[in-house]
């Protein structure tokens, strides 16, 4: 269960492939939190619509916004903290990153004005996952929240966030932009891709990473930028410190499907060479297998054979109607799907380390998309409906520096 990662750590990052419930998650992990006496916050990326409204935030916001009183208790349950949420906007997190550090005025208005920049900002690869962590540093640097929840985007191996800060890093690494801001490469590609080969593949590079080919204008918007490139170096080692710290847990959110687990895998794997080790791991949308009554089904479980014995469990029920055959051949499909998740699952959890703990949250019959359908996954996640019920869950004890 996943009880003790919450009470022990101030930031959980939810990660996981696209589609398998992160967003879900990671609102349902706050507001237990909230609900257990937490100051909570979430910061969604991208939440279906339904759910961004049920949160109070169906527009974007530059600041986390309570969620109000009577909505956590339209849930039923006792509330003893309270809840936060925001919705990322990759392009306002930008510019008001630029605002931070940029040295003057005018200076930032050169910057948020340059055709580069908007392309940068707005579809450089990375710069989404870079967003949500410079965000998670905002509220880390906060002393208004002892939980920190933070969903994170889809990407295409769910890998792209942890190596964004590196990437950016890279990208804005002074040798890079000292090539940018020597004066003859105004003269134009031509002559920059013959003056150096290596001018030549950073050209390419930022072309496919931008898809804007005016040197002029990333010349300029580099030469505006130079000044601000320590801070975002600085920047990103605090990034990092909260990454690595010891109060920061990641929850890989995974389905039981064989290509996501696939993905999975690699992604555990690779979350362990960046020294950022798992802390949890929730199996969501998972089929339940019926445990099989051994004198009915002497396999242990269903198999394709047990259509005929479903189907004489179904009459000696009282169920006669015409789709019993169908019925039959449903509820065997139905246990062989869940039959082959489980084994996938088993497999899974066979390569991860036995101090991480799992969790299934099965397929719910709708969507979880508002806070009351959001408690429905508590008992699963934490092994009680409510913070109060089993062990006391109490806020870490705060560190001086969090992210120390
Ligand atoms: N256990 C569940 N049972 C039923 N529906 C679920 C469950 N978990 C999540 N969902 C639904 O699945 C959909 C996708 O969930 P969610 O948005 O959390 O995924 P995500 O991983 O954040 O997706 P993306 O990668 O696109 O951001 C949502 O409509 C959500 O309500
Ligand atoms: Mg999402």
């Amino acid at each position: 269960m996943l009880k003790d990662l919450v009470r022990r750590h101030r930031v959980i990052v939810c990660v996981g492939s696209g589609g398998v419930g992160k967003t879900t998650t990671a609102a349902t992990i706050a507001l237990w939190g909230a609900l257990a006496g937490r100051r909570a916050v979430v910061l969604t990326i991208d939440p279906a619509r339904r759910l961004a409204s049920s949160l109070g935030i169906a527009e974007l916001g530059d600041e986390p916004r309570q969620v109000a009183a009577d909505l956590l208790a339209s849930t039923g349950k006792p509330v003893r903290g309270s809840l936060a949420a925001m919705m990322l906007d990759q392009k306002n997190a930008w510019d008001r990153l630029v605002a931070r550090h940029a040295p003057s005025a005018e200076v930032r208005e050169r910057i948020l004005r340059n055709r580069f920049y908007l392309h940068l900002s707005q579809s450089f690869a990375g710069s989404h996952e870079y967003m949500a962590i410079e965000q998670l540093c905002l509220l880390c640097e906060s002393a208004d929240y002892d939980l920190i929840v933070l969903d994170t985007p889809p990407t295409k191996r769910a890998l792209d966030f942890f190596e964004a800060p590196e990437r950016i890093r890279d990208f804005l690494d002074r040798k890079i932009v000292r090539w940018f801001v020597m004066p003859y490469l105004s003269q134009g590609w031509a002559a920059a891709k013959a003056m150096n080969r290596t001018v030549g593949f950073l050209f390419r590079k930022l072309e496919e990473a931008t898809g804007v080919s005016a040197l002029a204008e990333v010349t300029d918007f580099f030469a505006a930028m130079s000044g601000m490139f320590d801070a975002f170096t600085a920047r990103t080692d605090v990034i990092h410190g909260i990454l690595r710290a010891a109060t920061t847990a990641f929850v890989l959110v995974t389905g039981p499907e064989e290509q996501v687990l696939t993905e999975a895998e690699f992604f555990s794997e690779r979350m362990r060479s960046l020294r950022m080790p798992l802390g949890g791991v929730v199996f969501n949308r998972v089929h339940e297998e019926l445990s099989a009554d051994p004198a009915a089904f002497p396999g242990g479980t269903v198999t394709r054979l047990d259509e005929e014995t479903v189907r004489t469990a179904l009459v000696a029920a009282g169920i006669t109607c015409e789709h019993l055959d169908w019925l039959a051949a449903n509820f065997v499909d139905y246990q062989l799907l869940a039959r082959g998740e489980a084994i996938r699952m088993e497999q899974f959890r066979a390569g991860l380390s036995r101090r991480v703990p799992f969790v299934t949250v099965p397929n719910f019959d709708s969507d979880v998309h508002d806070l009351v359908s959001l408690t429905r996954m508590h008992p699963y996640l934490f092994g009680a409906a409510n913070p109060a019920d089993g062990v006391e869950s109490r806020p870490p004890r705060r560190r001086r520096r969090p992210h120390g």
